[in-house]
Order: C-alpha cells, then structure tokens, then sequence
C-alpha cells in the first residue's frame, strides 16, 4: 500500500450522473474533510436532483463541458484531485451515434489531462472491464490487469482509449495518475436505459421486461456504493501509475438477473419478451479483484445480491417522480431499434 495522500478539495466529472452522483454522496458522508467540486454538462443522462441533499458548504456544482479547456483553467486551480467519471456509458448508443463517446470520452479525457498536467492534480481515471472484451462462458479465466485490451463497442473502444492517454501522461508528463476498471453496477439512480432498472420500471409500468438474445450472457454484479468505497480506497492508498480492477465477485447471467427481477416483484418467471440481441454483443465480463483486495484491503459491503437488488427495486418504486417523464422516450426508442 502507498502512503495515504489526503486530497481536501476533489472535482469529481460526471458527478450527476449515476455512479458520480453515488460517489459525491459517498465522499460526503464518509470524508467529512472532504470539498466535493462537481463538474457536469447535464446531458440526458444527467440529472442535478441525483445531487439533492448534499450540503451547500460541501459542494459547488459547476454545468459545463469536460472538453471546456478555459473552463477547466478556472477550475482546477482550486482542487487537488480530479475523479473523471464523466462519460457517454450505454453501449446500444453507441452502437446507434458513436460520435459523441469520441467526444467525451476520448477528447474530454484528453482535456481533463492537459488540464492535470498544467496544473499539477492528480488524477483518478474511472474506467470499465469492457476495454478487455469479453469471456467465454465457460472459460474458467477472469480478467486481471495484465488481461490485454480487446474492446468490443463503440464505447468500450472510446474507453480503451482514454485508458491509453492516461497511461501515456502518466509516463511521458508526469502525471499522477491511477485508473479503476470496474465490472456492472447496479443502485440508486442508475438511469433507466440500462437492463435492471429498465426492467424493474418496465414491471411498474405494466410493460413486458425485454431480454437481449439468448438471455445467457454473463455481467459481473456491484453495488455502487461499493465502487465508490474502491475508487476512494484507490485514489488515497494506491500506487500512481497503477491500474486496479474493482468487482465483488457477482457473476450473474442475464436471464437470472431478470427471474430475480420478476420474482422480487410478484411476476411469473416467463412474463418478458425476447428481443432482438445487441450487435457484437460481449458473452461475458469477470472481474479477478485480488490485486485491490490484497494491496489495498478493500473488501465489498454489498455482497448479498438478492438484498442489493431488493433495495433497489424499492428505490425505484418510491422515486417514479425521478423517472417517469423519461420512460416513453426510452421504451420508444429502444422500440425503434427491435428491442
Ligand atoms: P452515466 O451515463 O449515468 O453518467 C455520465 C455523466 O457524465 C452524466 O451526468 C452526464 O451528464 C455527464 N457527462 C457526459 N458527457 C459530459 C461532458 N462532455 N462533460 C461533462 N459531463 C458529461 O454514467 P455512469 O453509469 O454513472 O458511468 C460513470 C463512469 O463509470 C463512466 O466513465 C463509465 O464508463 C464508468 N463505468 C460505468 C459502469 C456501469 O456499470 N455503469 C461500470 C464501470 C465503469
Ligand atoms: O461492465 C461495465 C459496463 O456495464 C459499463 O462500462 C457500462 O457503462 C454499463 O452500461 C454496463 O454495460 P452493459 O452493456 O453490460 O450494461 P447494460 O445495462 O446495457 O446491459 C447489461 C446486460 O443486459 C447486457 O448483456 C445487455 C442486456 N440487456 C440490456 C438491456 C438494456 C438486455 O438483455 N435487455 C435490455 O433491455
């Protein structure tokens, strides 16, 4: 383990959206010396409200764009550390526009470190286990960090990417930087075109839940607290230039995932329709975490599934203000899509 670096003042990109908003909360009640400067563009995936409840004298939400170079000279003067999470993150979009995951992903990172560079931050890059491709199902192997990249998407090749800036500012400039590559979280907030909260609003709506293909893909579950309680474990203990792999050991075949859905919510187990499958869909994601675990001692809060996803469905059930007025567009265009 390094020695503790104690940053005071984090901006934290993306922080309105579902895993940064997550770990604003996170940082707020668990670093109480902690100054949490949010910076987001507030896109469809966006949403201030996720932010609700966070004091005024510990955070500053500044709207704007990761790609902003002069806003980024204003801003990082005042912080220490920078915690990149913003992004473009729905694979199926990219697979219809892919233009903007360039954009963010790949040209905002790259601001983001010319920004660190200048100003001397240091940097949390928040990665995903897509940039290593994916699995066989019966392959006894989960990705490491020495796993080589093989991305699959649109976005997890914008992803790849951006991993490759940061490693190549670390070495050539300088720059203090780790990355974490997490497997799928799930939680609070998440927005409701990703597969567990579509389907468990899909049920509250009266609409049939869809499943992708064959339904026997594999994703490898975790409760986003517990990504924020990794990233944080990184950003302060962990080795600059070093690449961590954060999962909980929660693989789980889509099919699963959804009879756990229906039966947390009183339907039969073959009330869903199958849909057409996602364009070079990946098989499955596995995440090892022992160099996190052992390094580091971090160890998951969240490891029974069916009470993570029980809390999830109840979050969803008392938010629908929160996402009701997006659920048409939603359903309308995946429906466009055949899915
Ligand atoms: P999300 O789509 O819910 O949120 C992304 C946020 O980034 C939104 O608030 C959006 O407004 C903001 N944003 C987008 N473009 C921006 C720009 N140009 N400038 C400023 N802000 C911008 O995504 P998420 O699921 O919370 O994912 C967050 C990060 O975690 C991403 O980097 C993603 O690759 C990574 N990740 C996600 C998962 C997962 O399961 N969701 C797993 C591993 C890693
Ligand atoms: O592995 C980490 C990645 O997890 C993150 O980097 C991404 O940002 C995040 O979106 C997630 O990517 P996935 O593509 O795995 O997540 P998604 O929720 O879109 O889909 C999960 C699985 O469920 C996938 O195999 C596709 C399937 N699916 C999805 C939807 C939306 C369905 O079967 N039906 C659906 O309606």
């Amino acid at each position: 383990m390094a020695e503790a670096y104690e940053p005071e003042n984090i901006l934290v990109t993306g922080g309105a959206g579902f895993i940064g908003s997550n770990f604003a909360h996170w940082v707020v009640e668990n670093q109480p010396g902690v100054h949490v400067t949010v910076l987001d563009a507030l896109t469809y995936a966006g949403n201030r409200e996720n932010l609700a409840g966070i004091p005024q004298d510990r955070m500053d939400f500044v709207h704007g764009d990761i790609c902003d170079a002069p806003l980024l000279d204003e801003i990082f003067p005042k912080v220490d550390a920078v915690v990149h999470f913003a992004a473009e993150s729905h694979n199926d979009n990219s697979i219809a526009d892919p233009a903007p995951f360039v954009r963010t992903n790949v040209e905002g990172t790259y601001c983001l470190l010319e920004a660190a560079r200048k100003h001397g931050v240091r940097f949390h890059h928040v990665s995903t286990d897509e940039v290593y491709g994916d699995l066989a199902l019966d392959d006894p192997a989960r990705f490491t960090e020495e796993t080589p990249y093989r991305p699959s998407s649109p976005y997890s090749s914008t992803k790849a990417s951006s991993d490759m800036l940061v490693r190549a500012w670390h070495r050539t400039y300088g720059v203090r930087a780790t990355i974490s590559n997490c497997s799928n979280n799930y939680g609070p907030y998440q927005h409701i075109e990703k597969f567990i909260p579509r389907q468990i609003t899909n049920v509250i709506c009266g609409i049939r839940p869809k499943l992708y293909g064959d339904g026997l893909n594999v994703r490898d579950w975790i409760h986003t607290e517990d990504h924020s309680s990794a990233v944080w474990a990184i950003l302060t203990h962990g080795r600059v230039g070093e690449t961590y792999l954060i999962g909980a050991d929660g693989e789980r075949s889509n099919i699963d995932v959804l009879h756990a859905i229906l039966e947390g919510m009183g339907k039969a187990a073959d009330d869903f329709d199958w849909v057409r499958d996602r364009p070079g869909h990946d098989r499955r994601y596995a995440i090892d975490p022992t160099k996190l675990r052992r390094e580091l001692g971090w160890q998951p809060k969240h490891t029974d599934f069916a009470e993570g996803l029980a809390q999830t469905i109840a979050w969803y059930r008392e938010n629908e203000a929160w996402w009701r007025s997006v659920k048409e567009a939603v359903e309308a265009k995946y429906a466009a899509q055949g899915q």
